[in-house]
């Protein structure tokens, strides 16, 4: 695929939706990890698969938002230098230039100042890692010469293709750093090579497993969408086996509407499983956890009605879940983040008023009707 894309290429809607999640997430991210507790600590964003830090109608590449959001939160905070450190990968040497273009530009410097690691001269408390070098090999070196200690990590994995991206790394990737991965598995791609000998240890890498051939043994059992279901479904077993504690993922779907890649998200903290929930609610309120450039296509990239959501499932789901059980609110709140599609706020407050609607529940220790406080707690019928 790379080889066939020039230096920049056109964004295209689905993308634009993919930066969207990355933006909304790492707006949270970055106050977490800087603020409260985590005051003075270092907080690192590693861009494995950076690109060229544009695209062909000059919208921003991935670096360039992130670089952004960082400005726009130091000045929210400007008394605040919170410690960022950011990695930015990139193998191509044309586009590596390019980025490095793009951000010298972003921050007004002289690109002839910009070596690695490099602090822009307003800005002392960033600094810039920039590799011109395999994702695959950076990592590696990293983790060799950090030995373990990597300060928390937020890495955006986002490659052409599928042979960059082995399983290896991405375990190690979290056994050293307790980190979170926001990774694009281009199922497209790798749904439509399956069957080629030459691929398949590629296969064995990616996955991490040779379970894959389970499918490959028996193809005339699976129809299109149960070949998706379970590659999708193999990966996110793969992503917990690697020790990621909670993985959940957006599907990107291209102009005929066919999957062109799912983003899975891989944390083992509770918070930013709540977070990135909640970006992807508001790239798609429907809660299919899904963009189409079909659909986006259809309504002429003006502004997207979406469907909200049908709140009587998560009523339902809620009811049997804890029927004849008392349960505390913010345990059951924990609940709607890892069981269910559903956001924790929001979803789980109007879901349990369907239910005191319907008298399926009572609800004790609190001082207002309707309210649902942390500590509270609900009697199911
Ligand atoms: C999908 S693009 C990245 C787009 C970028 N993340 C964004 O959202 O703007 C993938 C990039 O990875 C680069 N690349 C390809 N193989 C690589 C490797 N093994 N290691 C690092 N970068 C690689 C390509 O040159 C390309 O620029």
């Amino acid at each position: 695929m790379s080889k066939r894309l020039p230096m920049l290429w056109p964004l295209q809607p689905h993308t634009a939706a993919k930066h969207q999640l990355l933006r909304k997430y790492l707006q949270v991210w970055m106050r977490v990890m800087t603020l409260g507790i985590n005051h003075n600590k270092p907080a690192i964003f590693i861009d494995g698969f950076s690109g060229p830090g544009e695209y062909e109608g000059g919208e921003d590449g991935s670096p360039v938002i992130i670089l952004k959001e960082a400005v726009e939160y130091m000045k929210q905070f400007p008394s605040h230098k919170p410690q960022l450190r950011f990695i930015f990968i990139e193998q191509n040497a044309e586009r590596f230039n390019n980025l490095k273009g793009k951000v010298c530009e972003l921050f007004n410097d002289n690109y002839h100042t910009i070596n690695s690691p490099y602090s822009p001269s307003q800005y002392n408390n960033i600094i810039i890692y920039f590799y011109n070098h395999s994702f695959i090999d950076t990592i590696n070196h990293l983790l060799d010469h950090m030995d373990g200690r990597m300060a928390p990590t937020f890495a955006f994995i986002d490659p052409f293709g599928f042979k960059d991206t082995p399983y290896e790394i991405i375990e190690r990737f979290n056994k050293n750093s307790g980190s979170e991965i926001f990774v694009n598995f281009m199922y497209e791609d790798i749904n439509r090579f399956l069957k080629l000998p030459s691929l398949q240890e590629h296969y064995h890498k990616l996955f991490g497993t040779d379970r894959w051939l389970d499918m490959l043994k028996n193809m005339n059992d699976y129809t299109p969408e149960k070949r998706r279901y379970f590659l999708h479904s193999l990966y996110q077993e793969q992503l917990k086996k690697a020790g990621y504690k909670y993985v959940i993922s957006f599907e990107l779907k291209n102009e005929k509407n066919a999957t062109e890649y799912f983003l899975y998200y891989g944390t083992s903290h509770i918070r930013g499983l709540e977070k990135m929930k909640d970006a992807m609610w508001s790239v798609d309120r429907s809660g299919a956890y899904t963009f189409s450039d079909y659909e986006a296509n259809k309504s002429q990239l003006k502004f997207i009605e979406f469907d909200e959501p049908d709140l009587n499932v998560l009523a339902d789901e809620l009811f049997n879940e804890y029927s004849g059980k008392e349960v505390l609110t913010n345990e059951l709140k924990d609940f709607v983040i890892t069981d269910t599609i559903f956001r924790k706020s929001v979803h789980s407050t109007a879901a349990l008023k369907l239910l005191e609607d319907k008298g399926l529940i009572t609800v004790k220790n609190r001082s207002r009707p309707y309210s649902y406080p942390p500590n509270s707690i609900i009697v199911f019928n």
